[in-house]
């Protein structure tokens, strides 16, 4: 309807365009100010005319199309022009758009593929909660993409290597043993390392052993080699563990490792190109007239680090997938590091560097304590995850303990409502986890909406399937409730690509809790079950939409709906 009237007024007035007439169309918060507004002030100093006078002309123009364009009525108000559309007209549109395919939602990224590098653990260390916010962005972030047809490839990029790894091989064959690794994992192959850590000042040939093994690594040592693929073993089933608990997987799995043979020839190009500079045996990119310190490309020992790994990657993806976009995201601790890799691409002139996107976010607090791995304050995701089912459970026990299938709906609550609370902030914002707060049936909560869905869903059970007659009389929808709802299943796509253009999926996060609360609106005020019949089909066909829209959206955001709760 926005663009018949855009279309229609570019038509009466020559000296504006479609987009500006678009641009300038606007809906107001006060409904009693119409569905749209086009305020004519802008028009006003272009034309050199009143706006109270152009709004009354617009009217004018617009009164004999009134029929045409689906407009009820047409005022002009202190400078504004207000369009009333028909109301039947309008819900009748929307919920046939909604009906369509994939929910009336366009494809634009058909055809265009999108790398996403997020979650990327370190072997041999903890999935920390900062790892857990990586995983649940980086996975939204993808639903996303894909809804609007991208080809996503989903890259773990493993922190796999390093010489953390020389040293964990040393304080194994010090402190630990196969056993001892095998039945503790991760939380072993911790207590070593700190270990090391602390016993390295007293006895400096510590560090000699263990730059010696990695060393070995470097060299394909068999042995080496052996103990540290078990080190990633061990590691990875525990990751897996977190990965399956949030419904989450990849395409690949090629980490830092997989990077170390290409970095000597990425050396050669940077020397091709003039880009390297040698500084205390090091090689280096001075990055000084860009105000960044430098990136560093190889070690004084030639090895690879972190930056040069990380840049033969961003070569390596684009000749394998041939990328339109690669996003990255980590703790926005790490934007120097993406700065210094994106200006690398740049100077090696590659024109495609800024299809290089780093999607950063904050930090994570459990119940206002910062948590960080040096203070000892350890938090495991896993940890977060389970106590969150653990207290969803809890609730279920309390609240309905006949329902079916309790251990299933305690895990999508609890998981839901984890993911949920770190979505629906921005995310460059710090999530504080209060588990009140994250669990609660009321406000910005994911239990909230899911209960919305089940309530809906619970609605039409019992109305056996009546709604699959459709809409007989559109009428029905157009009292002030029933239309608001429908005006918001209206933004369910202006939320989705809203999202993908800021890398935010709390777009998608607020526009459910929009949904949902003009939801439970519409079910407190317009009777369902009880209405006559012309009013109760209509009504259902409207939850029905609703219902399937929270799912959708909910699934975008990596979350699933219960049917009953
Ligand atoms: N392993 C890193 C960490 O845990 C994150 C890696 C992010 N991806 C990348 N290509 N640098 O902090």
């Amino acid at each position: 309807m926005k663009e018949k009237v855009c279309n229609k007024l570019v038509e009466i007035y020559e000296g504006i365009s479609y987009e500006q007439m678009y641009e300038l169309m606007e809906v107001p918060t006060d409904e009693k100010m119409g569905d749209y507004a086009i305020p004519c002030f802008a028009l006003a100093k272009l034309w050199r005319k009143n706006p109270a006078a152009i709004a009354n002309e617009m009217k004018e123009a617009l009164l004999p199309f009134m029929q045409e364009l689906g407009i009820e009525k047409v005022e002009n108000v202190g400078g504004y022009c207000n369009i009333f559309v028909n109301r039947a007209k309008y819900v009748e549109a929307i919920m046939s758009k909604v009906e369509q395919e994939n929910l009336g939602v366009k494809k634009p990224g058909l055809g265009k593929t999108i790398c996403m590098d997020y979650s990327s653990p370190n072997i041999a260390k903890n999935f920390h909660v900062g790892h857990l916010r990586t995983t649940i962005i980086g996975n939204s972030l993808y639903k996303l993409h894909e809804k609007l047809g991208y080809e996503v490839v989903r890259i773990n990029h493993l922190g796999d290597w390093g010489t953390q790894f020389g040293k964990l091989i040393v304080a194994y064959k010090n402190w630990s043993s196969k056993e001892e690794v095998e039945e503790k994992g991760i939380e072993e192959l911790m207590r070593i390392y700190v270990k090391f850590n602390t016993e390295k000042d007293a006895k400096p040939e510590l560090m000699e052993e263990a730059r010696a093994w990695f060393v070995k690594m470097e060299q394909n040592d068999e042995e080496a080699l052996a103990i540290w693929n078990w080190f990633k073993e061990i590691s990875m089933v525990e990751y897996e563990r977190v990965y399956k608990l949030l419904g989450v997987s990849f395409d690949s799995y090629k980490g830092e490792s997989f990077y170390r043979d290409k970095v000597p020839a990425l050396v050669e190009e940077l020397k091709e190109k003039r880009l390297l500079t040698e500084s205390q045996g090091a090689k280096i990119i001075d990055l000084s007239a860009y105000d960044m310190a430098p990136c560093l490309i190889t070690k004084s020992d030639g090895g690879s680090i972190y930056h040069s790994r990380d840049i033969a990657a961003i070569l390596y993806r684009k000749k394998t997938y041939d990328f339109e976009k690669c996003l990255y995201v980590t703790g926005s601790e790490q934007s120097l590091h993406f700065k210094q890799i994106f200006k690398a691409i740049e100077l090696m002139n590659y024109d495609w560097y800024d299809n290089l996107v780093h999607v950063p976010y904050g930090l994570v607090s459990l119940e206002g304590a910062k948590l960080s791995t040096r203070t000892g304050n350890i938090v495991y995701a896993e940890d977060i995850l389970k106590e969150a089912m653990e207290r969803a459970m809890k609730a279920i026990q309390e609240k309905n303990p006949s329902l079916a299938d309790k251990e299933m709906v305690a895990k999508q609550v609890g998981v839901g409502a984890v993911i949920f609370h770190d979505l629906y902030n921005q995310r460059i914002k710090n999530v504080n986890f209060s588990w009140d707060e994250v669990l609660s049936f009321e406000g910005t909560t994911g239990p909230y909406v899911q209960y919305t869905y089940a309530r809906a869903k619970s609605i039409l059970r019992k109305s056996s399937g009546a709604q699959e007659n459709g809409v007989s009389d559109y009428e029905v929808l157009t009292d002030d409730v029933s239309f608001g709802l429908v005006k918001t299943l209206l933004g369910y796509e202006a939320a989705i690509t809203g999202a993908i253009e800021r890398y935010e999926p709390s777009v998608v996060a607020r526009y459910l809790i929009t949904l949902a609360t003009a939801f439970n609106r519409f079910y407190h005020e317009c009777p369902i079950i009880q209405a006559d019949d012309k009013e109760k089909q209509a009504r259902l066909v409207l939850v029905d939409m609703v219902q399937r829209v929270i799912k959708d959206a909910c699934s975008l955001l990596g979350i699933e709906c219960p049917e009953e709760m």
